[in-house]
C-alpha cells in the first residue's frame, strides 16, 4: 500500500515533466497529491499547464530578494505551508542553498537529461549529443549542495542515431523523463527508497535483466 505523498512542484519553463506527473496522478499510477506548484519566472508555460488542471499555483520573482537564501526561505515557507513532503524539481532553473536542502533532507528530486554524472549543468543534451557518446538518457536524482551531484534513484538510457540532430535526440530523452519521473516519485511514495550514503537502494524491487545493450548493434561476434 503506498501513502499519498504531498508534493511541490518547481518549475522555471514548459513543464512537460509536471505534465507527465500530472497524467499518472490523475490516471490514477502516481499516489500522489500537488500541493503547490511555484515557478520563479511569470512567463512558464507550466503555469498554464497548473490552472488547466485546478492545481494551486504561485510565481515567486528572485527580484526583490536580497540573498538567495532569503528568496529560499521564501520558497521553504510556501512549500512547508501547504504540507508538502517531497519536492520535485521539474526544470527549476536554480541552484539551492543549504537553507533550502536542509529543509527537505533527502526529499528533494530533480530530473537531468544525460546520464550523470556525465554532462551536468545545463544543456546536457547538446554537451553528450556533441561529444558524440553513443547512449545517452536522463537521471533522477535527490538534489544536494552541488550541481548534479546527489545520490542517484533511476536512470533510463537511450540510443544516439547517426541521423540524430541535438532536437531529435533531446526528444526521445524528454520522452524516457516523462517515464521515469513519475516512477522515482511512486518508489518514493511506495517507501521504496532507503539512501545510503551515496547509494540508492530499491528495496523490493526486481533487478534489471543483465542483457548489455551495444550502439551499433554487436551481431556477429
Ligand atoms: C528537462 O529536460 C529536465 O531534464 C531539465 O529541464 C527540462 C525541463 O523540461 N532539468 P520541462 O519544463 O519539464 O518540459
Amino acid at each position: 500500500m503506498s501513502n499519498i505523498v504531498n508534493l511541490g512542484v518547481l518549475v522555471s519553463g514548459s513543464g512537460s515533466n509536471l505534465q507527465s506527473i500530472i497524467d499518472n496522478i490523475e490516471k490514477g499510477t502516481l499516489p500522489a497529491k500537488i500541493r503547490i506548484i511555484i515557478s520563479n519566472t511569470p512567463g512558464a508555460f507550466a503555469i498554464e499547464r497548473a490552472r488547466k488542471h485546478g492545481i494551486p499555483a504561485v510565481i515567486i520573482e528572485p527580484r526583490g530578494f536580497y540573498s538567495r537564501e532569503e528568496y529560499d526561505r521564501k520558497v521553504v515557507d510556501t512549500l512547508k505551508s501547504h504540507d508538502v513532503e517531497l519536492v520535485v524539481l521539474a526544470g527549476f532553473m536554480r541552484v539551492l542553498t543549504p537553507l533550502f536542502l536542509r529543509a527537505f533532507p533527502m526529499r528533494i528530486m530533480n530530473i537531468h537529461p544525460a546520464i550523470l554524472p556525465s554532462f551536468p549543468g545545463t544543456h546536457g543534451q547538446k554537451k553528450a549529443f556533441d561529444y558524440g557518446v553513443k547512449f545517452s538518457g536522463c537521471t533522477v536524482h535527490f538534489a544536494d549542495e552541488g550541481v548534479d551531484t546527489g545520490p542517484i534513484i533511476i536512470q533510463g538510457i537511450v540510443p544516439v542515431y547517426d541521423t540524430d540532430t541535438e532536437e531529435t535526440l533531446s526528444q526521445r530523452i524528454l520522452k524516457e523523463e516523462h517515464r521515469i519521473y513519475p516512477k522515482a516519485i511512486k518508489l518514493y511514495a511506495e517507501g521504496k527508497l532507503q539512501v545510503e550514503g551515496r547509494k540508492v537502494r530499491v528495496k523490493d524491487h526486481p533487478q534489471p535483466e543483465d542483457s548489455p545493450r551495444h550502439n551499433p548493434p554487436v551481431v556477429d561476434f
